[in-house]
Order: C-alpha cells, then structure tokens, then sequence
C-alpha cells in the first residue's frame, strides 16, 4: 500500500522498543508512504539496542529523550528542527509504563510515587512534548499529532490499574491541547484508543492473553493488529484528515460499541 499518503512529510515517532511494537509498525509505514523520520526513546530503551537496527532499516536519526524530562524534549525538538532545516508534520507519542502494574501492586494498595510515575510517563508526558514543540513552533502549519490509548480511559478492566487513570489524563490533554494548537497554528491532536495488543507494554498486564481473546470474541471485527493501527496513524498523519482533531478515536474491530457478541454469549450456554 505505498500511495504515498506522506511524501515530503517529516515525523518524530516516540516508542519503538522492538519490532512488536506499535511505533516500530507505525515508523515502518510512515516511510513506506514517503516520511522522513527521526526516531526517539528514554535512553534506558537505547541500551537494548534494537530501535538501532530500525534507524538504519529507516535511514531515520535516533535521538534519546525520557519523555518524563523537559529537557531532553526541548532538545529532541531543537535538534529535529536542525536536522529538517524547519518543524515537523507528525509527532506519534506512543508512551506508556506503569511500575505499579509492573511490580504487581493493585489497583487498591498502590504506591503513590509510582502511581505520580505512571502518570507523568503514559500521561502528562503528552502534555510536556507538546509544550516543548508549541514553545519552538517545532510542528507545522496542519500539522498531526496522535497518542495511543486504551478504553480503560472510559471502562472499568480491573488489571489495567493505575494505566487507566494516566490514559483519560493522556485523552484530556490530547482535547485541551487540540484546542490551543489547533487555533495557534492548525495543529491537531488525537487520540487512537486501539484494540489490546500483544507488545511488551500489552503484555506486562496481568491475564493479558486471556483480555485479548476475550476482545476479540466480542469485537465484530476482530481485534485490530499493530499493524493495522499503523494504518490508522499514517491517515491521521496525512492531509486527508486535516479537520479531525481533538478526538479519541476508537480502533478497536467494534469493540466499544459491543454490549455482548453471540461469541461470548455461547461461552455461557450449557450445551
Ligand atoms: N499493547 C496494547 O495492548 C495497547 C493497547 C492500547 C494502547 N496501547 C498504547 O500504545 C502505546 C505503545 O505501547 P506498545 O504496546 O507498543 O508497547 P511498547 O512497550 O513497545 O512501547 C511502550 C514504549 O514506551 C517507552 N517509554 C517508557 N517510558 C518512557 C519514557 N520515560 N520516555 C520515553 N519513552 C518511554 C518504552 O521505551 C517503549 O518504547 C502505549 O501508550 C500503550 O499504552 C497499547
């Protein structure tokens, strides 16, 4: 599908660990339709190397940004608008950790310091590189810029933890902010609400694959794929969306609309 949706756009991609996730898939697609990349994670994913052998797969620039520090983002920002010679198109922040869910606390005996961690990493941190880029007119006229969250903004899934409290702060910032942008320079700003995915983040969530197959019984569609969401991103990035801001968008087979599906109903019949 190489249409060029893209061509002479330039984007930064947050969150590539491995090849699993969601911003590898994402930064595979945008060049496949004619982006120029540059790729960034905290310097503590650099260490294990991988998202070097997608710079170079890429011809893509990696520049190390915590997205939890102002610093680094006002860097990442000065230095993308050095090696473009202007701003950006896109910016994809595909964030997300929770030392909570990962070191197994729940939801009702949290550690509040990890709790204030897993909101300034999966949330506020939109806010932070959206300021560094508004401060530095770093995103272009028109431009797109896309979080990834998860329905648990708006449902209850008991394992997702304190995740879903710092995915409706991601959702709310992703509104506020699109406003602001949108009236000082056209920008907006979505959010995707996709579909449980098997990717390191997905799979530090406890009973993962069972959440997983239990959405994709009650999904008409299925569960939509990483790759399909990259899909989903490269048209948000593209000037076919240009009007759609301040959205959460759900990617999800159908999924949030569902009240039940004749599959999980047959799960509970006694034949
Ligand atoms: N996998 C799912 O089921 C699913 C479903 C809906 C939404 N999402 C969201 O998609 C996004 C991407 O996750 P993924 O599933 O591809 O998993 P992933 O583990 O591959 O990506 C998460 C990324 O966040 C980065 N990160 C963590 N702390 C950071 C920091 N301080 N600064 C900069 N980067 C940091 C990690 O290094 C990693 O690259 C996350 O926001 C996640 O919540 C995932």
């Amino acid at each position: 599908m190489a249409e060029n949706l893209l061509k002479g756009k330039k984007g930064i991609i947050f969150g590539a660990l491995n090849e699993m996730s969601i911003a590898w898939q994402v930064a595979e697609k945008a060049k496949e339709q004619g982006a120029d990349l540059i790729l960034t994670n905290a310097p503590i994913a650099m260490r294990m190397g991988e998202i070097n052998t997608l710079a170079k797969k890429l011809d893509a620039p990696v520049i190390a940004a915590d997205a939890t520090r102002d610093d680094d983002l006002n860097a990442l920002f000065e230095q993308s608008m050095t090696h473009f010679g202007g701003g950006v198109d896109f910016v994809l922040h595909s964030i997300g950790m929770s030392p909570n869910v990962r070191k197994g606390f729940p939801y009702t005996a949290s550690n509040h310091d990890f709790y204030l961690k897993t909101l300034d990493i999966s949330g506020l941190s939109l806010h932070r590189v959206l300021q560094a880029a508004y401060e530095r007119d770093a995103i272009n006229e028109w431009g797109s810029v896309v979080g990834l969250t998860y329905i648990a903004a708006q449902r209850v899934f008991p394992d997702y933890n304190d995740m879903a409290d710092a995915k409706s702060l991601l959702e709310s910032i992703a509104r506020s902010f699109g406003y602001h942008y949108g009236v000082k320079k056209k920008v907006r700003v979505n959010t995707i609400s996709q579909s449980p995915t098997m990717t390191t983040a997905g799979s530090g969530v406890k009973g993962f694959d069972k959440f997983v197959a239990y959405a994709d019984a009650m999904s008409p569609l299925g569960n939509a794929d990483a790759s399909a969401c990259a899909d989903y991103c490269v048209s948000l990035f593209s000037d076919h969306t240009r009007y759609v801001t301040m959205q959460n968008l759900f990617h999800d087979g159908g999924f949030s609309l569902t009240g039940v599906s004749n599959a999980v109903m047959d799960k509970f019949s006694e034949e």
